[in-house]
């Protein structure tokens, strides 16, 4: 039987074909794009359940689900299966001229399962894609321009979801670009606050808001205040755009996040995890709401629309992907095993209360944050060395994410927790 825990079999890591192939890289990627250093990255050559093995052979555990997108696990038989049968038969289609058939299942599978009733979805490939597709429909929806955000809010980074992604970084460059549509207020901020900015600008049409907050940290707002942000949208005529892209399909221990807070968002922006490793996503909103904002009927040509949209291979592998959660009850599992780990992370964090401020997470997703930022790359890159893989996350990088695939086993599990104690202890 395959081990299910890492084997670091180089002396170093990078081992000598990651050493290689970076220097390859470097010479024809853009340098903005991959990070490379002495210590970073391995290079995968294949993946399975919940482990990476790069190409000198080193298995390492995936505790970053690759981004969060891969829920369901690396290698999925059943989305496997779907990918191979679907690349058989049609890997491209037109997304809205003459669709693909596996097109119309994959929207009446998203349905069943949107917490919107009557759902009608606008179907793109990042997750930016579904949150531009939601500002636009805001927009048409409410006639207003403005959108408020969150501190620390990440929806993506192409230009329209720049608008309305907060950290300065990635916004500086082209801040002279961008039309200003934005405004923030702190995230889980006292709902007044909410009120007041919405009274204060009317043209705010729409407020878009993670459930939990994942590259900022996994920072969970308190119990109600989802609803306050709700309420004060309904009574101001706003939207409730959820971005759940992170959160969605089982992350967070619940269908989605906002099913833990009782809280039906006029728009829901879903991707990661549905594609199952592959690149899809979904504006979702209600018939009523996509019919104010978009017609009743096509004039012919779609105003919004993508060459790979819907696109079959994606499709196939997302039908899959949602099959399998539902069917191997992976939403369950994320949150048992997430309370399971959450203790066992807080009972190691006891012993290293020096450096670490808190533990905190609902269902599988969960973030180690760190007195002093500056132990934190040094703690990824221990953990690297080890055979497991994690992220540094939140806006001053002080985090160490916590996001593995829903099928993690337990012995995985243990070995994330006895790794993690021997990096804190390192790195003091
Ligand atoms: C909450 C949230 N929204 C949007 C995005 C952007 O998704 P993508 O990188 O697929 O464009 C991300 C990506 O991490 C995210 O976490």
């Amino acid at each position: 039987m395959v081990s299910l825990i890492p084997n670091i079999r180089t002396q170093t890591i990078p081992g000598p074909g990651s050493v290689d192939l970076a220097r390859r890289l470097k010479a024809v990627e853009c340098s903005e794009i991959t990070f490379l250093s002495s210590d970073f990255p391995v290079f995968w050559r294949s993946a399975d359940g919940c482990l990476i093995t790069d190409v000198d052979g080193n298995t390492f555990l995936d505790a970053t689900s690759s981004f969060g997108a891969m829920g369901v696990g690396h290698g999925h038989p059943r989305v496997q299966a779907s990918i191979e049968r679907q690349a058989s038969i049609l890997v491209h289609g037109m997304g809205d001229v003459h669709p693909s058939e596996v097109k119309v299942r994959l929207l009446e599978r998203i349905a069943q399962f949107s917490p919107i009733p009557n759902s009608r979805i606008i179907l793109g490939q990042n997750g930016s894609d579904a949150v531009e597709a939601a500002l636009k429909t805001a927009r048409l929806a409410t006639g207003r321009r403005n959108v408020l955000s969150f501190e620390g809010g990440y929806h993506g980074l192409s230009y329209g979801a720049l608008e309305v992604t907060a950290r300065s970084f990635f916004r500086e460059p082209f801040a002279d670009q961008l039309a200003g549509i934005g405004s923030l207020l702190p995230y889980a901020c006292d709902p007044q606050r909410v009120v007041d900015a919405l009274a204060a600008d009317p043209e705010i049409g729409a407020v878009i808001v993670e459930p939990i907050q994942g590259r900022a940290g996994i920072r969970i707002p308190p119990a109600g205040w989802l609803a306050h942000v709700k309420e004060a949208c309904a009574a101001a005529g706003a939207l409730l755009i959820l971005d759940e892209i992170f959160t969605g399909w089982g992350r967070t221990g619940w269908w989605f996040a906002c099913k833990h807070d009782k809280v039906a968002p006029d728009l829901l922006c879903v991707g990661k995890a549905m594609g199952g490793g592959m690149a899809i996503s979904a504006c979702i909103g209600s018939q009523d709401l996509m019919e104010a904002a978009w017609g009743t009927g096509s004039t012919g040509e779609a105003r919004h629309t993508y060459t790979f949209l819907g696109q079959p291979l994606a499709c196939a592998a997302a039908c899959a992907a949602i099959e399998a959660i539902h069917l191997d009850k992976l939403v369950t599992r994320s949150r048992e095993v997430g309370e399971r780990l959450l203790a066992d992370l807080n009972a190691m964090a006891g012993g290293h209360s020096d450096l670490v401020a808190a533990v905190r997470g609902r269902g599988l997703m969960i973030g180690v944050e760190l007195r002093d930022r500056q132990r934190v790359w040094p703690a990824v890159v221990a953990a690297l060395r080890r055979g497991l893989i994690v992220l540094p996350a939140g806006d001053a990088g002080n985090v160490i994410e916590i996001v593995p695939p829903f099928v993690i086993a337990p012995e995985q599990t243990s070995f994330l927790v006895s790794v993690l104690d021997e990096c804190l202890t390192l790195v003091r």
